[in-house]
């Protein structure tokens, strides 16, 4: 037990400070709870130690102090099996969301509402534009969502840019009448382009890198940003993609790393 000592003489000091209050009457059920803590300390304490034993430089390592668990608890990651779930999935070769790139994206101006635009890579958002967005997809694969996706910016640097001002947080999503002719949908105006069914969702057009890293977010993917929609075999989607408070430009185009607006498509 002698290796616990180092531990054991963090604790005391504390008791004296808080004795040394004479207004701090301790009832039980405090003193119960307090104990209980450092009995939990206790407890980490020693599977750090364990830890630290079976770690192949434990002879150059100092014996961990409380306050060395604490904050390596903190940042402990919010999915420790994330990881863990994708090297199987790569072993047990389980398919990845394939990303499915816009047959056609179309700016639609409000301003201009008779200016027509032809379908390219250029994208523009703004209180006023909107882009009119189409997938095609027929594949066996059965399900489908939409998102945006923002490689890291350590991926971008130099390939790929993007300017934005406002809040782009929150980029709606609505899901459009399907046009007779879908040649329609390469050359439109605001006042031709189809109208507005439904809001299928919101998407955070920001750093991927950075959103898996926030604890606030922590599972916000299990609720994909759009609802899962069904697309097996040949299927079309048509949706106008809006912000109210925000400007947003770049260009979409397929190479990688992605940037912009994607179909995912579920095995
Ligand atoms: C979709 O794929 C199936 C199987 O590959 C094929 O038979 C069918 O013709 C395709 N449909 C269209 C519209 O391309
Ligand atoms: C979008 O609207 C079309 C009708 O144009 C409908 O068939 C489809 O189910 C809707 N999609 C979603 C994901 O709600
Ligand atoms: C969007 O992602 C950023 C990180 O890139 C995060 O700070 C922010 O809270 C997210 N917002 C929402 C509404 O999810």
């Amino acid at each position: 037990m002698t290796e616990y000592t180092p531990l054991m003489s963090t604790p005391p000091d504390e008791y004296e400070v808080e004795s040394k209050n004479p207004n701090t009457e301790h009832p039980p059920r405090y003193s119960l709870l307090f104990s209980l803590l450092i009995a939990l300390v206790a407890v980490a304490a020693a599977a750090a130690f364990h830890l630290s034993v079976l770690s192949e430089t434990h002879q150059a390592e100092p014996l961990l102090r409380t306050t060395d668990i604490e904050s390596s608890l903190r940042v402990a990651t919010p999915s420790p099996n994330l990881d863990k779930g994708h090297a199987i999935m790569r072993d047990k070769k389980f398919k990845f969301p394939r990303m499915v790139f816009p047959a056609s994206m179309v700016r639609a101006n409000a301003a201009e509402p008779d200016m027509v635009y032809e379908s390219g890579s250029s994208v523009v958002l703004s209180p006023t534009d909107s882009m009119i967005y189409h997938w095609r997809t027929n594949s066996s694969w059965p399900k489908c969502y939409l998102t945006g996706w923002v490689s890291p910016a350590a991926d971008l640097t130099g390939r790929k840019s993007y300017t934005w001002d406002g809040d782009v947080t929150a980029i709606q999503i609505w899901n459009l009448s399907a046009p007779a002719d879908r040649n329609a949908l390469k050359t439109l105006s605001w006042n031709t382009r189809p109208s507005r069914l439904s809001l299928l969702g919101t998407v955070n057009f920001t750093d991927r890198a950075v959103q898996n890293g926030l604890g606030h977010l922590d599972g916000q993917e299990i609720k994909a940003p759009t609802p899962r929609f069904d697309c097996l075999g040949d299927t079309e989607i048509t949706v106008e993609l809006t912000c109210t408070a925000c400007r947003l430009e770049f260009q979409q185009v397929f190479s990688m790393p992605p940037l912009g607006f994607e179909l995912m498509q579920l095995a």
